[in-house]
């Protein structure tokens, strides 16, 4: 069951509203075995979206905010990406046979989702400038033309990705001590908040978690207080220079008692490379920053070992395999007999 017929109490949805459905959220908690245990926490949970339909949480909402522009009379969407989106808005328009039409920076978006939005049949056009630039672009154009932007700006996105809020509390019984999750355009950081909000007004949870977010330091408009003009970071789906839900985000961290922080692109790399080899889980770079901003704050005594902790693992490893590639061993080249691949294996 998807997150319209899941949640269909808990959303904007009408007798009116087409129930689009690609079976997306209903992602896994995944308990951590070795990262949490060897950093001396008790309970870390890993929020697997990389397993949503396109490999990215962004599916939640786009669900959402694609049925309502339908119901809305709409047969052309509009985004602009650093490239889950623009994946995610061609999925649901093939599935709806509606067009498509996504903006991108140039050069600058994983080579796997650029894949995924062509084969799904949307109109990629890919821009100079980065993604703010192409952000702006669309803005303007749903402003003067007939296409529903599927940006998070619509605020059908976020209904849709506060969902997750709710699996989590379902899972653990009530809401976390720490939620983690990347921060780029601030959308979904937005969203989650309100979620664990509405699962407090519900009953559902008892506590408020402390939503801490990550940005890269090459491009970290949050962190510094004001928008970065050239943003730049191995984790392209966050190279973001100034996001659209800058207010959402703030309020989430300071409503919550949380904290927003940058960690370099080094340890973004070396926490996606930690993650996949020491529990089995590939996340693309942005959705390691993270982990990567827990190992700090580990160390520096931030967190107490006997919280719970979750990481939202916003997007697949997949997606970028050119990121991750450039960073582990290459294969073992061997043209021979068991006797030579025993020997180059040291066994
Ligand atoms: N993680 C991944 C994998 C993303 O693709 C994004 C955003 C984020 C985190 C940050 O989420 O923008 O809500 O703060 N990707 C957008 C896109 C910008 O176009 O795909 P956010």
């Amino acid at each position: 069951m998807g997150v319209l017929a899941r949640y269909r109490e808990r959303l904007p949805v009408t007798e009116h509203t087409p129930m689009v459905d690609l079976r997306e959220g209903s992602t896994p908690l995944v308990p951590s075995r070795n990262i949490g245990p060897a950093l001396g926490l008790e309970r870390l949970y890993f929020k697997y979206e990389g397993l949503n339909p396109t490999g990215s949480f962004k599916d939640r909402g786009m669900v959402v905010a694609v049925a309502k522009a339908m119901e809305e009379g709409a047969r052309v969407l509009v985004c602009a990406s650093t490239g889950n989106t623009s994946a995610s808005a061609a999925a649901y328009a093939a599935s709806q046979r509606l067009r498509a039409i996504v903006v991108v920076p140039d050069g600058k978006i994983a080579l796997n989702k650029l894949a995924q939005a062509l084969m799904y049949g949307a109109k990629v056009v890919q821009i100079k400038g980065n993604f703010d630039a192409a952000l702006s672009t669309v803005r303007d154009l749903a402003e003067h033309y007939p296409v529903a932007l599927v940006n998070s700006v619509n605020p059908y996105r976020l209904e849709g990705q506060k969902t997750a809020a709710f699996e989590i509390v379902e899972e653990l019984g009530e809401a976390p001590d720490y939620l983690m999750l990347p921060v780029g355009n601030a959308g979904n950081i937005t969203a989650y908040w309100k979620g664990f909000k509405e699962e407090l007004a519900a009953g559902h949870s008892r506590q408020l978690p402390r939503m801490v977010g990550a940005q890269a330091e090459g491009a970290a408009p949050i962190v510094r207080g004001r928008p970065v003009e050239k943003p730049k970071t191995v984790a392209s789906a966050i190279e973001i220079g100034n996001p659209a839900s800058w207010e959402g985000a703030t309020s989430a961290r300071d409503e919550s008692g949380g904290a927003i922080e940058a960690v370099s692109d080094t340890e973004i790399l070396q926490a996606q490379i930690r993650l996949a080899s020491s529990e089995g889980l590939f996340a693309e770079p942005a959705s390691v920053a993270p982990l990567a901003l827990l190992v700090r704050l580990v160390q520096e005594g931030r967190i107490q070992r006997d919280s719970t902790t979750v990481i939202v693992l916003t997007g697949s490893g997949l997606k970028d395999p050119e990121a991750a590639l450039a960073n582990v061993e290459p294969p073992i080249q061997l043209d021979g007999d068991a006797r030579s691949l025993a020997k180059a294996l040291k066994l």
